[in-house]
């Protein structure tokens, strides 16, 4: 895959305006992030390895591709990524599930980490890290060094809205990981908000402020 793919599918777009509009309610940017969260799952497992089954359809036999491997890990990075996760586990229910807790202190921006945990075999995984937001990619690139020093060796991260700085964070630190995103915005705000944005992505998914 190449570094950063770039969504542009008319559906995506359109939900991704939907989300931005702050007059959309939470009800509303909670099932729009979950519709959306199918449509990147799309793309970021485009090219699982595949292999065949020998089956019996009605008909006759036949060799059917099925995906080959250990099953895919799926790592929230907490809260956000879970409006992500909830979609994406509907189209690869098999999937296996892990957490990584990290809060952004809003002083230094820096991630401080509060949880952690993973599926086993992380080595043998495709592992999709998923954040709807890449700002700063500070989290996004402390939680990729931890899932690394766990051994995990095939990671891709999955975002909806990407900033310059974020990606440009992302590539130095883990040039082998590649990002799927939605959106590239404009640039940070000095509160390293993303901009234009949609916000506190936590925030519009859980009604909080
Ligand atoms: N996290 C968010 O939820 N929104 C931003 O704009 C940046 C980081």
């Amino acid at each position: 895959m190449d570094h950063l793919t770039h969504v542009k599918h008319p559906l995506v777009q359109h939900k991704l305006s939907l989300m931005r509009d702050k007059e959309t309610s939470t009800a509303v940017f909670r099932q729009l992030l979950r519709e959306i969260s199918q449509l990147l799952a799309y793309e970021v497992t485009r090219e699982l390895p595949m292999t065949t089954r020998a089956i019996e359809t009605p008909m006759q036999s036949m060799d059917a591709p099925v995906l080959a491997g250990r099953k895919m890990a799926l790592v929230s990075i907490l809260r956000a990524g879970n409006g992500l996760l909830d979609g994406i586990l509907e189209l690869v229910p098999s999937a296996r599930v892990g957490f990584v807790g990290l809060y952004r202190d809003e002083e230094t921006l820096e991630p401080v980490q509060y949880y952690f945990k993973a599926p086993d075999q992380l080595d043998e995984r495709l592992v999709i890290a998923v954040d709807p937001m890449l700002a700063t990619g500070n989290s996004s690139v402390a939680a990729i060094d931890l899932l690394k020093t766990k051994g995990a060796k095939d990671i891709r991260f999955l975002c909806l809205l990407a900033a310059p700085e974020g990606i440009a964070r992302m590539k130095e630190a883990h040039p082998d990981v590649p990002i799927v995103t939605a959106a590239v915005d404009e640039r940070l705000n000095d509160k390293g908000y993303i901009v234009p944005g949609l916000g506190d992505a936590g925030d519009r998914m859980f009604g909080t402020k």
